[in-house]
């Protein structure tokens, strides 16, 4: 059983092209498949699970299509949060929230603070993502650290390095799912999925259902993790 689980949330605007529906409608079905497997995950005894959702280079898409997705975090923050505290769920959101504007902010502040205390399952929802600027980032807080207080650059391995990235504390993911048969990282958990198992499906996200998160957990099952040592 992987302890933490990724998912690149993959799919939307070409599930809803095949339907001759707007992107938009293919981003409120992939909402809803995104509720489906975090019930999934809480059922199946997950301990950590982190969904893609907005990258730092989703805000290139045009106008329109951010303000939808915006949109959508907006309503699902506000009326998900009363399901996630009865359900156990710890929500945190990684990601430079900044860049939202203060509404949601105040609304991603808010959700954090009353679902603190779930311990059934801890989600995190990486939105405005990019691995590479949450590694210079942490680069930045560690240059602050020598210079402001005299820190030796000797002192920072990699745990120290992680303490400083926006997973600090959390388990590296062991499995990572990409949805709708796009074989790539496109920026997420740079840092963290050094040693995860990759399982790409080719199920466009809104379409995907409990069972096919089982399948990659079932996949995940039967691979040989090495670690680079020889075993055996
Ligand atoms: C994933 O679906 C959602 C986000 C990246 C915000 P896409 O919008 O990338 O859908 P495709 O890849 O165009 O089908
Ligand atoms: C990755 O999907 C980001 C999310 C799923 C949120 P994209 O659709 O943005 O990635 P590319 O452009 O295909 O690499
Ligand atoms: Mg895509």
């Amino acid at each position: 059983m992987p302890v933490h689980v990724g998912i690149i949330m993959d799919g939307n605007g070409r599930w809803a092209a095949a339907r001759g529906l707007p992107r938009a409608l293919g981003h409120k079905a992939g909402a809803e498949a995104a509720r489906r497997a975090i019930e999934a995950a809480a059922e199946a005894g997950i301990g950590w699970l982190t969904l893609f959702a907005f990258s730092s280079e989703n805000w290139r898409r045009p106008a329109d299509e951010v303000r939808d997705l915006t949109g959508l975090m907006r309503l699902y923050l506000r009326s998900e949060v009363k399901t996630l505290v009865k359900e156990g769920i710890r929500l945190r959101i990684i990601g430079e929230r900044e860049r939202f504007g203060p509404d949601l902010v105040r609304a991603i502040d808010a959700a954090e603070a009353m679902t603190a205390e779930g311990r059934r399952l801890n989600l995190n929802v990486a939105l405005s993502y990019g691995g590479r600027a949450e590694i210079v980032a942490a680069a930045r807080a560690a240059m602050r650290c020598a210079v402001e207080q005299g820190m030796a650059p000797e002192s920072l391995d990699e745990a120290a390095f992680g303490r400083l990235l926006s997973t600090a504390g959390m388990p590296d993911p062991d499995l990572i799912i990409r949805t709708s048969g796009e074989q790539r990282l496109s920026n997420f958990l740079l840092w963290q999925s050094a040693y995860a198992e990759f399982v790409f499906q080719d199920v466009l996200w809104p379409d995907y259902e409990a069972r096919h998160l089982a399948e990659a957990i079932g996949e995940f099952a039967r691979r040989e993790r090495r670690y680079g040592v020889r075993v055996a």
